[in-house]
């Protein structure tokens, strides 16, 4: 994949230095984020939030000296750390074997635009806007649904965040995917059949629900697949709650299907 083209400063670094450092030959690593560390307890509160839970796998797009990927494989997580600076990743390395983690965390030398992430359940970052604004859409299009984002310091600009926290200074975001629940929907909640007609950005849901000819407006978010609606089925406002599985939503109060 070609990387985005943007306005965002680079960081050269030179490699006089890391030659240097790695008695390798002269090359050039062009950085998109400068390395600044996350604080420790800046790192436990992000993966607190991801409700990061043993096995889950886990990526930390500019790892750094891998504090946080390392962290999460303390925690029992499978974790991979990728970054560009090819002195980070042998801090890194040698900070997982430290740390006794060599068998649930990797470490790998390359840029964050290229790498395959839609397997991820928790993703965290430490970049900056405007990079997080260029991986976004992939994010959006290639995790699952229900899968966590975490940055500190940086938004998703009109992507809201599901939670925020304020971390002895530092802001910390968690996203987290939405699942897909545009369109129109033959629905029934008890035992009342009408028809929804779902607009979707991002989590944050609104449109109609048409009982007997009759519209009336609709508002809701997802959580993932979990969808939760306020409507007036002609009763009064109502709560409407179900799980999207694929072309269905059941497991709640709301059973729908496409239309
Ligand atoms: C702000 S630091 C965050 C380090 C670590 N995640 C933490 O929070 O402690 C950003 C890291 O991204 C790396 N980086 C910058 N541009 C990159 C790129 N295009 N691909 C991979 N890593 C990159 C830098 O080398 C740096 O280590």
């Amino acid at each position: 994949m070609s990387k985005p083209v943007s306005a965002i400063p680079r960081f050269v670094v030179g490699l006089a230095l890391l030659a240097a450092l790695a008695g390798g030959s002269y090359a050039q690593v062009r950085l998109d984020v400068p390395y600044v560390p996350t604080p420790q307890d800046v790192v436990e509160r992000m993966l607190d939030m991801a409700k990061l839970a043993k096995d889950d796998f886990h990526i930390d797009l500019g790892s750094g000296d891998g504090r946080i990927a390392i962290t999460a494989a303390k925690r029992g997580a499978r974790s991979i750390g990728i970054d560009l600076n090819p002195v980070r990743i042998a801090e890194a390395k040698e900070n997982a074997q430290k740390a006794g983690v060599t068998d649930r965390v990797t470490f790998i030398e390359g840029n964050l635009f290229e790498q395959d992430i839609s397997k991820a359940d928790v993703l965290t970052m430490y970049l900056l806007q405007g990079v997080n604004l260029q991986l976004r859409p992939k994010i959006l299009s290639t995790l699952r649904a229900g899968s966590r984002v975490v940055s500190h310091a940086f938004s998703m600009n009109d992507w809201e965040p599901d939670q925020h926290a304020n971390v002895t200074g530092r802001n910390v975001y968690l996203w987290i995917v939405p699942g897909k629940a545009e369109g129109a929907w033959q629905a029934e909640s008890g035992g009342r059949k009408f028809t929804l007609n779902l607009k979707q950005a991002f989590q944050k849901l609104s449109g109609t629900a048409t009982v007997d000819g009759k519209s009336a407006p609709v508002t809701g978010k997802l959580t993932g697949n979990t969808l939760e609606l306020s409507a007036d089925l002609g009763k009064g406002a109502t709560v409407l709650r179900g799980e999207i599985k694929g072309d269905a939503i059941d497991g709640g109060n709301l059973t729908a299907t496409r239309s």
